[in-house]
């Protein structure tokens, strides 16, 4: 069984999702860390972030192994890196490029192949598993979000967090192939004024709605 969890940065999808699949008893995949640890390498390496092919020839010489604390890069668990602002704008670019995106593609299927999986991105419901059993689109109004996120980033003003959320979400949103949409069959929910715990409930009962 599949469930997709989709949405704008900032909903508390990788939060929801993780604690669905602990409830659950699934595999919990975040997809958005497999574009994040492609950004990563990519600065590291000083890689042009425009370059399609360059970029999809560094995603094929790097193994992602993808874990509960982050992902292992070529054998290098990378963890916090992930979440740095310049890695946050890096991976929203790098994930514009379709090499990049059906490489990842493949690569997301290989790893749900055969197991029970909660997956969290932008494509998963349109693209990744169109078939998923459970498809939810989750969303929050921009200030929720970006207040959200100053909590995990106390250091950033929530004003330019804001910001830079819009922008990453309409960069998200206009690209041309695997583009953040609702995808057909999902269930939106908008998480503006629930807390994890009610809405990991919404979500519980809507799986096990399912027949
Ligand atoms: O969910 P996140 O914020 O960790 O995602 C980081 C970036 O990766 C985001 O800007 C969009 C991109 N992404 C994507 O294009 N497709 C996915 N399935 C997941 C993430």
């Amino acid at each position: 069984m599949k469930i997709t969890i989709d949405g704008p940065a900032g909903a508390g999808k990788s939060t929801v999702a993780r604690a669905l699949a602990r409830r659950l008893g699934f595999s919990y995949l975040d997809s958005g860390a497999l574009y994040r640890a492609l950004a990563w390498a990519a600065l590291g390496q000083g890689a042009d972030l425009d370059g399609e092919e360059g970029l999809a020839r560094l995603l094929d010489s790097l193994e992602l192994r993808p874990d509960q604390a982050g992902v292992w890069v070529n054998g290098t668990l990378v963890t916090s890196a992930l979440r740095r602002p310049d890695v946050d704008e890096a991976a929203s670019r790098v994930a514009r490029h379709p090499a990049v995106r059906a490489a990842m593609v493949r690569l997301q299927r290989q790893l749900g192949e055969g197991v029970d999986m909660i997956a969290d991105g932008r494509d998963i419901g349109s693209v990744v598993w169109p078939d998923a059993e459970v498809k939810i689109f989750l969303t929050a109004s921009l200030a929720k979000r970006a207040a959200r996120r100053a909590l995990e980033q106390p250091q950033e003003d929530q004003g330019q967090i804001a910001q830079a959320i819009a922008e990453r979400d309409a960069h998200d949103a206009e690209r041309p192939v695997g583009a953040l949409l609702i995808a057909p069959g999902a269930i939106v929910v908008d998480t503006s004024e629930l807390s994890v715990e009610e809405t990991v409930e919404r979500l519980a009962e809507i799986v096990e709605a399912v027949p």
